[in-house]
């Protein structure tokens, strides 16, 4: 019954998808004007420049369209460029590269996608700090004012590193994956099973310096996103590495994040945010959905189910499937204090996409 009601949400995605693809072909969107997708080639090395190819290849890998793979090959193309950028390359490489290069190579079998999965894994794992056993996050302008930040974000890259270790039979980018893991478990989970968003350590001794606020409400408050990203995060490191304490920490996680669900089932943008004002982000909601749904395959039926109540809560109120606009998810927000709230974000309808799929069996596993 469950699997029908997600076959048909699947094919709603893909019919949606396939016809705003065929308008917006040139097009790496990341959110709306309009309703209609908005384009950043020109502003190549946004973190975000994978996730239209990664939606456009789950979906190839569900239920075939020649058409969507063309398109999503082209924008691999495109990233190409960022390679050629030191400054443009930071640690989001595998949301960058694992969405596009890493789904035509498991798809199609690529080498030259391989190649391209390869490089930015070199890249990434060139970002590890050995003195404190963290991958950089961000660039700065020179003044390694960010030398020692990272972020949980981060755990999202790690795939990468597991990736390639795996391609290459080489063990150094698992291992630089694990001591990332390793210290991020020791440094951003707190032990409520919240996690911070940014921690500054010493560059030089490795010494953890404090945490900051980023996206989300104040300095040590629950910003969402970073709760998703730390509950999947570990989950994928204990996929990759069978650690048992990467298992035990995104259940920790997930088990704070299910306690803070409000009633109504739609997520704020940070669990600790005032009642005014009240921005939602349905990205976070789709992306630990997606976290649950795969911890749910070595833990209790309650993360599925919470999951479940998450993604159909989306799909009821959150989402659109007309022609009227490009986005499939609303109410996305990028972080708190931004003057621009509640609208769309094309990682929002990556998860979704990657939820629903999923939810019916039909999932490439990109991560
Ligand atoms: N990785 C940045 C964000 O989640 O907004």
């Amino acid at each position: 019954m469950e699997e029908i009601y997600w076959q048909e949400v699947a094919g709603r995605i893909c019919r949606k998808t396939a016809a705003v693809a065929v308008e917006s072909a040139e097009k790496i969107p990341y959110s709306t004007q309009n309703g209609r997708f908005d384009d950043q080639t020109g502003n190549i090395s946004w973190w975000t420049n994978g996730f239209w190819a990664g939606q456009l290849w789950q979906l190839y890998g569900a239920f075939g369209g020649e058409n969507l793979r063309e398109i999503a090959e082209k924008i691999e193309g495109k990233l190409d460029r960022v390679f050629l950028d030191s400054g443009g390359m930071d640690h989001d490489s595998g949301f960058r590269w694992l969405m596009t290069a890493g789904a035509n190579w498991r798809l199609t079998g690529s080498e030259t996608a391989k190649n391209r999965l390869i490089l930015a894994a070199s890249d990434l794992a060139g970002r590890f700090n050995l003195a404190g056993n963290f991958i950089r996050a961000w660039n700065d302008s020179g003044d390694g004012s960010k030398a020692g930040w990272a972020i949980i974000d981060c755990m999202m890259n790690l795939p990468l590193l597991y990736i390639a270790a795996e391609i290459l039979r080489d063990p150094r980018f698992s291992q630089i994956a694990i001591a990332h893991a390793d210290t991020a478990m020791r440094a951003f989970v707190r032990p409520d099973g919240s996690v911070c968003h940014i921690v500054e350590f010493d560059p030089i001794t490795g010494k953890r310096l404090g945490s900051h606020g980023g996206q989300g409400y104040a300095h040590g408050s629950s910003w969402t996103r970073g709760q998703a990203w730390g509950l999947y995060g570990f989950t994928l490191s204990y996929i990759h590495s069978k650690k048992r304490e990467y298992l035990e920490t995104a259940l920790k996680i997930a088990d704070r994040f299910i306690e803070r669900i409000p009633e109504n089932g739609f997520i704020p943008v940070d669990f600790d945010q005032p009642p005014e004002p009240w921005y939602e982000d349905s990205t976070a909601a789709a992306i630990a959905a997606c976290g649950l749904l795969e911890l749910s395959k070595f833990s209790g039926e309650k993360y599925r189910e919470t999951a479940e109540m998450l993604l159909r809560n989306l799909v009821e109120n959150r989402c659109r499937f007309d022609l009227g606009c490009d986005n499939i998810l609303e109410k996305c927000t990028a972080a708190y204090h931004d003057s621009w709230h509640e609208g769309a974000i094309i990682y929002g309808d990556y998860f979704l996409t990657e939820a629903a799929l999923k939810l019916c069996g039909r999932e490439t596993f990109l991560w």
